[in-house]
């Protein structure tokens, strides 16, 4: 029967991420990880930390320099928003909100402080019990990412992290012990966050030093690895944790010809085969698709397989799919289209569509086309992982945030979401990325801030850290409570 809007349990959630909030990044026993080691001068200017995030995110000197260096001014995310300590209140704030999925990840170095520790560390694990259940008791489901692109670092040096077959073994041992000790606390689970990030963030997603490391071979042996580690905790969640959903997730880059010609169409279809489809066809259908074979040929890659990896893809696959989404891009075979700063990459500008202020393509039926298009390929339950506008706020000396532009986003947004339910498309859920005001992946500023709730922090970690509802709180608040009915 035709939908007229969403199911009574729709999941309307918010995410975020342990190395973007948590900071405690010395306390509780945690070790250190790669996104402790990421670095910015707060008296960068705006056009100054685009050029850093676009030319060189990462250094192999900065990781140098880094690993040796404890001050804590110059390194984000080792302080984030400082979740660690004001989870209880914020958790209360997501109550009022009636949030009711929260999304977050737990911080591997914080369970398994080198990573091939022999015991786990309890400490680690209580925190995220204590946040797991306060969520349920206030009648939020939790939606739990294993890894949001920080491994511990000790991984890296000693192992190689993802070049190496081992840490396979490493990612598996953690991943079991997070489904013995929060399996009763968690409803969904995600191996990895945005599993192609590996191809645009090879820092971020396969712990590779860009410009130095990142050769077509490296990203797809490092991507292979994670898929068999995808298909082992598949395997594993589905004999510990029988019945909970376990799912895959890519940043999904919805794609455009930029004109009829066949030449952008075949363009448009390729350049989504292999920023997108590729991964979500490993996941959810169990194999390498063959229009890669032609792909490996033509940039010379030889993705080596070990024995019985073929066998455990094809028979773990995931029970749901989520994707990232904020904007759409352009194909062209065209030299010198117009570029545009996108989620992580550079894109063609598309001149139907606005731009965000920081040059992101704003496009809220591309999401209805890609709730259609995954929906109809593979026929799974879909979630929205992320979705929101990544913009600077101002905070009115009576504490409050007049986020007018904010709303307008959401707001198109989710009546693009209603259409595709209306559509037919069986999603089920969707999350506000950074929710609540975190440390930005890209830039690694506080500046670009997506929260509904406001966090009283600049891009140098100065300021009073205390939350402020911004008036898309009280939007969202009447978003859920109407189940979507109320937008205004
Ligand atoms: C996604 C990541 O790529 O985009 C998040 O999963 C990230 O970690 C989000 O924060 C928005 O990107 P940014 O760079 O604006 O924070």
């Amino acid at each position: 029967m035709l939908k007229t809007g969403f199911d009574a349990d729709f999941l309307w959630g918010g995410a975020i991420s342990a190395s973007q909030a948590d900071g405690g990044w010395r306390e509780g026993g945690k070790g250190v990880s790669t996104q402790d080691l990421r670095y910015l001068d707060p008296a960068w200017d705006h056009d100054e930390v685009e050029r850093k995030h676009h030319e060189a995110p990462f250094t192999r000197a900065e990781m140098e320099t880094a690993l040796v260096d404890d001050t804590v001014t110059f390194y984000p995310n080792r302080r984030g928003n400082d979740f660690y300590h004001r989870y209880r209140g914020d958790i209360e704030l997501f109550a009022e909100m009636g949030l009711k999925l929260f999304r977050t990840s737990i911080c591997w170095s914080r369970i398994f402080p080198q990573g091939d520790d022999p015991e786990p560390n309890r400490e680690g694990i209580a925190y995220y019990r204590d946040m797991f259940e306060r969520c349920h008791a206030r009648g939020i489901k939790v939606f739990c990412t294993i890894l949001h692109y920080d491994i511990p670092v000790n991984l890296l040096l000693k192992y190689g992290g993802w070049k190496s077959r081992q840490t396979i073994d490493f990612y598996v041992r953690y991943a079991r012990t997070l489904f013995e000790e929060l399996g009763d606390v968690v409803d969904y689970w995600l191996p990895f966050n945005e599993f192609n990030a590996g191809r645009f963030a090879p820092w971020d997603g396969v712990c590779l030093i860009p410009g130095e490391e990142d050769s077509g071979q490296q990203v797809f042996q490092c991507l292979h690895h994670q898929f068999v580690a995808n298909a082992r905790v598949v395997k594993l969640a589905h004999e510990m944790l029988p019945g909970k959903p376990v799912g895959g997730m890519i940043a999904r880059f919805c794609t455009y010809p930029a004109t009829c010609k066949p030449e952008d169409n075949l363009q448009a279809l390729q350049d989504d085969q292999y920023a997108n489809w590729f991964y979500t066809d490993v996941m959810a259908r169990g194999a390498y698709p063959a229009y890669m074979e032609r792909y490996f040929d033509q940039f010379d890659i030889r993705v080596q397989f070990a024995e019985g990896d073929a066998e455990l893809l094809r028979e773990n696959t995931v029970d749901f799919l989520s994707f990232s989404y904020y904007f759409s891009q352009v194909s062209t075979t065209e030299q010198g289209w117009e570029k545009t700063a996108g989620n992580l990459v550079m894109a063609n500008k598309n001149p139907y569509l606005p731009t965000s202020e920081w040059g992101w393509q704003m496009d809220p039926v591309g999401l209805r086309i890609t709730l259609n298009q995954m929906y109809d390929r593979y026929g799974l339950p879909l979630y929205i992982a992320e979705n929101g506008l990544g913009t600077s706020d101002v905070l009115e000396s009576d504490g409050t945030v007049h986020d007018d532009y904010r709303i307008d986003y959401l707001r198109s947004h989710i009546e693009q979401l209603r259409e595709a339910v209306i559509d037919g498309v069986d999603v089920r859920g969707y999350m506000v990325w950074g929710f609540i005001d975190v440390v930005s992946c890209g830039p690694l500023t506080m500046d670009k801030r997506y929260g509904l709730i406001y966090v009283d922090l600049d891009n140098g970690g100065k300021g009073t850290g205390e939350r402020f509802r911004k008036d898309s709180f009280y939007w969202y608040q009447r978003c859920i409570s109407s189940n979507g009915a109320d937008l205004a």
